[in-house]
């Protein structure tokens, strides 16, 4: 396995792989790696020739109040992980060699970046979108791997790569959980005992509002209310929202039918958490 830090190394390692007709698969991550990750790799490793994962915590999609600093890191653990799914090369740069200056260039993807995550995190999936154009400039893979916890980012993911034409396709594959159903995500790290049991609502809250989808309720108020009561009953849950949505533009629904998404997302303490459920 190739560890990787310069930009230009591995824009020419990808430039050659191609030119010799290896398939390229990409895992774009934030490191801290959990089996959520180490399952986009697995596929990644199925599917391509070569598996390139990025580890690169990204400033420009961090608030000035959020967690940038304090974002969970493990380089020798990640590079363990890698190894044992396959992963040939990491490409892992500091933030100097991908911002060299203030970043004063982006990538923004109207709308659809400004409702639910985006409203309360104003410029954060303008930092995404950013950072994946340019990772996947940087690693030209033919197909790139995300997680379905991330709902939002993934449809801004797919918006970005077709408004601005690029060759990739975006593969999204299905949220890994807990035994008690907690999505797996680096941020559950934050979480003390306490607040890691509490943390269950989120998927309690989800499978509650499904089943009154499949029970035949099609008004959407009644389904995040069902959200809601589930998470009150568990102390110091702070609801930042929960919502009923359309599947592919996330706008939210008059009446339930067709494919939705449930979306979730809480306060815990100074950790936030987000979670959904498709229903098709
Ligand atoms: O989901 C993440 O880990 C990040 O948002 C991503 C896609 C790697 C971009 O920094």
């Amino acid at each position: 396995m190739q560890i990787i830090t310069s930009i230009t190394s591995m824009r020419s390692l990808a430039g050659s792989l191609r030119q010799e007709g290896k398939r390229i698969g990409f895992v774009p991550t934030m490191g801290f790696l959990h089996e959520g990750h180490l399952s986009l790799m697995r596929a990644a490793r199925q599917e391509n020739d070569i598996v390139v994962a990025s580890i690169f915590v990204n400033p420009a999609q961090f608030g000035p109040k959020e967690d940038l600093a304090r974002y969970p890191r493990d380089a020798e653990g990640d590079r363990k992980k890698c190894e044992s799914v396959g992963v040939d090369i990491i490409f892992t740069p500091s933030a100097e060699e991908m911002y060299p200056e203030k970043p004063g260039v982006f990538v923004t993807v109207e709308g659809l970046s400004d409702i639910l995550e985006g409203a309360i995190r104003p410029a954060h999936f303008r930092g995404v979108a950013t950072v994946v154009a340019k990772l996947f400039h940087i690693v030209q893979p033919h197909r790139a791997y995300f997680g379905r916890k991330d709902y939002q980012q993934c449809a801004v993911i797919k918006r970005m790569t077709k408004g601005l034409d690029l060759d990739v396709e975006v593969e999204v594959l299905p949220t890994m959980r807990e035994s008690d159903g907690l999505a797996m995500s680096s941020r559950n790290s934050y979480l003390d005992a306490a607040q890691r049991k509490k943390a269950a609502c989120l998927f309690r809250a989800l499978t509650a509002a499904e089943e009154l989808v499949w029970s035949g309720v099609r008004e959407p108020e009644r389904v995040k209310q069902r959200m809601r009561a589930v998470i009150a009953q568990e102390e110091g849950v702070e609801i930042d929202y929960v919502e009923a949505a359309d599947a592919d533009d996330l706008s939210p629904l008059a009446t339930i039918k067709g494919s939705i998404v449930l979306l979730v997302a809480v306060r815990i303490g100074a950790t936030r958490l987000i979670d959904n459920l498709l229903v098709v």
